[in-house]
């Protein structure tokens, strides 16, 4: 179901003790809202925080999973392993993950798949790079991505999908895409997947902006109608610029 999302992509950041510091000041300023919120700590603090936020309707989310059930994969954290520990959603695709861990296309179908396997919701994240806008290829870029991770799916499997079209050049550098831009490429997006299923599919699936997200630009950003929410890197760490970014929605 289509509904208003703002997610922290805590990356490599925050220790035990600073995670249970970002985490008490959120539980304590989170302002109401009909938004779905969602935190990410790094993995070795996840089963803290799931417990840390058991009262809260912060929602705690992983930053990846593998696609395989257990077995010989040496540093990696399976879908049984978070449902464990109370964690439900991971983010699938980042592209710290694509440029940084070789992760591709396919691998990202396959960890799709396991996680729907295992009914877990996926944050899928995908966008083009500065060249490709450069260049004007930056719609059939964002196509690819989407189509070569997702559209093998069952329609019913998006209900379990929520969208986080993050342009890698707005990532963490300061540079957000214009409002405009966001919402010409989430409508690109609505379309590319009313005609690869329908308008049914379309209309129900949340799509997230990302990349340098602040409290002083969310507001316009998450006005355009095709913008459902943030996935906020950055801004997240610091719990009055987060919250702040909660209101704007
Ligand atoms: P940023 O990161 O908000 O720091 O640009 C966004 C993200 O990587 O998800």
């Amino acid at each position: 179901m289509r509904s208003k999302i703002v997610a922290g992509n805590w990356k490599m950041n925050k220790n035990l003790t600073d995670t249970e510091t970002l985490l008490a000041e959120l539980s304590a300023k989170l302002p109401d809202t009909n938004a779905e919120v969602m935190v990410s700590p790094t993995y070795v603090n996840l089963a803290g925080a799931t417990r840390a936020l058991e009262n809260s309707t912060i929602e705690v989310i992983a930053q990846n999973m593998h696609f395989a059930e257990s077995g010989a994969y040496t540093g990696e954290i399976s879908a049984d392993m978070l449902l464990s520990i109370g964690v439900n959603t991971a983010i699938i695709g980042h592209s710290e993950r694509r440029a940084y861990f070789g992760e591709t296309d396919a691998i990202l179908a396959k960890k799709v798949a396991a996680a729907l396997a295992k009914n877990i919701r996926i944050v899928f994240c995908f966008g083009e790079e500065l060249e490709d806008r450069k260049s004007g290829n930056h719609f059939k870029v964002v196509e690819s991505q989407l189509k070569n991770a997702l559209f093998s799916l069952d329609s019913n499997a998006w209900g379990k999908i929520v969208l986080a079209y993050e342009p890698v050049w707005a990532i963490g550098t300061g540079e957000t895409a214009s409002p405009e831009q966001a919402q010409e490429m989430h409508a690109f997006i609505r379309k590319t997947i009313t005609e690869g299923y329908n308008a049914e599919v379309a209309d129900e699936v949340s799509i997230l902006y990302g990349g340098s997200v602040k409290p002083g630009n969310a507001t316009e950003i998450f006005s355009k109608p095709d913008v459902d929410g943030g996935l906020i890197g950055g801004a997240s760490l610091v719990a009055d610029d987060f919250v702040a970014i909660i209101k704007a929605i």
